[in-house]
C-alpha cells in the first residue's frame, strides 16, 4: 500500500447517514425541559460546592466571580457549537461520535480516548468533592474515619487513601450495572433537591453578606482570576453531557440546542450569585476548605442550615457522578462497538442489559484513582482533557460547514468562523493556566491512546475492510 493511501485510512470517516437513527432502538422520549432538568443534574457539583473554595483561597480572591464569568463565556462558544453538532448529527457517543464524522477515525480516536480521561478523571474528581461532604455530615455524628483512609496520598500529612471516595464510586458502578431506568428515576428527585439547596444558599447568604470582605477585591491581580477560571471551569463540565442523549429526544434538532444553551445559562446565573455571595459571607483565605458552601453558614453560626446544604450537596454531587459514570460507559461502549476498543465493553450482559463488565473495569479504575489522588490533581486532568475536547469540537464546526454544507442543521452557529475559532482559543488559552505536570500527564495518556490505536483499533476497526476479529 502507498503511503498516501495509509494516511487516508487514517482518516476515514463514518458516513453522517449511518448516525442519528431515525429507526434507533431507544425510545423518543425526552423534550427540551428533560433535557435542561439532565443537564443542570451533569452541571452542579463538586466544582461549585467545593473547588470554589480553593479557587478563592488560592487564586482569585473575591475576583471568583470573574473566574466562573470568563469560563462560562468560553463555554458558552463552546456550547453554541456542541448545539450545532447536536443538532446535524444527532447519535450518541457525543464528541467523539462528531469527530468521526467531521475528521475521521484517527481524530475520533484521539478524541474518545481524551474522554475517557475527562470522564474517569471527573467521576474520580467528583467523588472526592463527595467525601469531604459526606466526612463533615459523619463528623457532625462525632464519628471520625481513621486519619490515614480520610484523604489521598500524602504521606506528609499522613493520609493514604480516601476510602470514602472509592466506596461511593464502587456504589455507583454497581448501581448502574443494576440498568440505568432506576437510576435515572432517582436523579430528577435529586436534582430538585439541589436547586433548592443553592437557592437557599443565595436567599439566606445574601443577609450576611459583609461589602469588606469584598476588598481587596484582586488580590492575586488578573493572572489569579485566569488561574481560577481554568480551575472552576471545571463547575460547568456536563452540559455536553446533554448531547449523549441524542438519540432518546423527540425532536432533537430543536430540543438539544436549548437544552445545552439552557442549562449552561441557568448555571452560570446561579454560580456567579452564588461567589459573590461565599466571598462575601467569608474572608477569601479562610475558604480552603473541603466544605466551603456548608462552612460558610457554620461561619455564620447557621449550623442546622450548615447541615441541610451539605446533604443537599452530597445529594447533588450524587446524580453528576451518576452522569459522568454513566457518559463514561457509554463513551466505552460507542468505542468497543465501533471496534477501537476491546469488545469486553460493549458486551451486554443480565437482566439489566448493561454492559457490566466493561462498567466493573472503568469503575475499579475510578475508585483507585479517587483513593489515591488529590482532588487538586484530579480536576486538572479533567479540565485539560475537557478544554482539548471543546477546542477540537469548535474547530470541528468550521470543517463540517466546509465539507457538508448542505446537511439539515437544527441549529446554527452565527458568525461561523469567528466563534468557533474564539471558543478553541479560549479553550487553548485556560489550558496553559494548568500546571507544568498535567500538561506532562496530559500527552502521556495521549502517547499511550496512539500506540493503543496502531497496534489494536485501526485493525480490528469496523471500517477496516480487512478487519480482523
Ligand atoms: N460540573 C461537574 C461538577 O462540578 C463536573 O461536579
Amino acid at each position: 500500500m502507498r503511503s498516501n493511501e495509509k494516511i487516508s485510512l487514517l482518516f476515514r470517516k463514518k458516513p453522517i447517514a449511518s448516525e442519528g437513527s431515525e429507526n434507533g432502538a431507544l425510545r423518543r422520549a425526552l423534550g427540551a425541559m428533560d433535557l435542561t432538568t439532565l443537564g443542570v443534574g451533569a452541571i452542579i457539583g463538586t466544582g461549585i460546592f467545593v473547588l470554589t473554595g480553593v479557587a478563592a483561597a488560592k487564586y482569585a480572591g473575591p475576583g471568583l466571580v470573574l473566574s466562573f464569568l470568563l469560563a462560562g463565556i468560553i463555554c458558552a462558544f463552546a456550547a453554541l457549537c456542541y448545539s450545532e453538532f447536536a443538532s446535524t448529527i444527532p447519535a450518541s457517543g457525543s464528541a467523539y461520535t462528531y469527530s468521526y464524522t467531521a475528521f475521521g477515525e484517527v481524530i475520533a480516536w484521539i478524541l474518545g480516548w481524551d474522554l475517557i480521561l475527562e470522564y474517569g478523571f471527573a467521576s474520580a474528581a467528583v467523588a472526592s468533592g463527595w467525601s469531604g461532604y459526606f466526612q463533615t455530615l459523619l463528623s457532625g455524628f462525632g464519628l471520625e474515619l481513621p486519619h490515614a483512609l480520610t484523604s489521598a496520598f500524602n504521606p506528609e500529612k499522613g493520609t493514604y487513601f480516601d476510602i470514602t471516595a472509592a466506596v461511593i464510586t464502587l456504589i455507583i458502578t454497581f448501581l448502574l450495572t443494576r440498568g440505568v431506568k432506576e437510576a435515572a428515576r432517582a436523579n430528577g428527585i435529586m436534582v430538585a433537591i439541589k436547586i433548592i439547596v443553592v437557592l437557599i444558599f443565595i436567599g439566606v447568604g445574601v443577609f450576611y453578606v459583609q461589602p469588606a470582605n469584598w476588598h481587596p477585591f484582586l488580590p492575586f491581580g488578573f493572572s489569579g482570576v485566569t488561574a481560577g477560571a481554568a480551575t472552576v471551569f471545571f463547575a460547568y463540565i456536563g452540559f455536553d453531557a446533554v448531547s449523549t442523549a441524542a438519540e432518546e429526544v423527540k425532536r432533537p434538532q430543536r430540543d438539544l440546542p436549548i437544552g445545552i444553551i439552557a442549562s449552561l445559562a441557568v448555571c452560570t446565573v446561579l454560580y456567579i450569585v452564588v461567589s459573590l455571595i461565599l466571598t462575601g459571607i467569608v474572608p477569601y483565605n479562610m475558604l480552603n476548605v473541603s466544605d466551603p458552601v456548608a462552612f460558610a453558614f457554620e461561619f455564620v453560626q447557621l449550623k442546622g442550615l450548615s447541615w441541610i446544604v451539605s446533604l443537599g450537596a452530597i445529594t447533588g454531587i450524587t446524580t453528576v457522578l451518576l452522569v459522568m459514570m454513566y457518559g463514561q460507559t457509554r463513551l466505552l461502549y460507542s468505542m468497543s462497538r465501533d471496534g477501537l476498543l476491546s469488545p469486553v465493553f460493549s458486551k451486554v450482559s443480565g437482566k439489566s442489559q448493561t454492559p457490566a463488565v466493561g462498567s466493573w473495569v472503568a469503575g475499579i479504575i475510578v475508585a483507585l484513582f479517587s483513593g489515591f489522588i488529590s482532588l487538586g490533581h484530579l480536576a486538572e486532568l479533567t479540565n485539560i482533557g475537557t478544554l482539548f475536547a471543546f477546542a477540537v469540537v469548535s474547530l470541528g464546526i468550521i470543517v463540517l460547514r466546509r465539507n457538508n454544507p448542505d446537511l439539515k442543521r437544527g441549529f446554527r452557529v452565527p458568525l461561523v468562523p469567528f466563534i468557533p475559532i474564539l471558543s478553541a482559543l479560549g479553550c487553548v488559552y485556560l489550558m496553559t493556566r494548568l500546571a507544568a505536570l498535567t500538561w506532562i500527564t496530559f500527552f502521556g495518556w495521549l502517547i499511550i491512546g496512539l500506540i493503543i490505536y496502531f497496534v489494536y483499533g485501526r485493525y480490528h476497526s469496523l471500517l477496516n475492510p480487512l478487519r480482523r476479529k
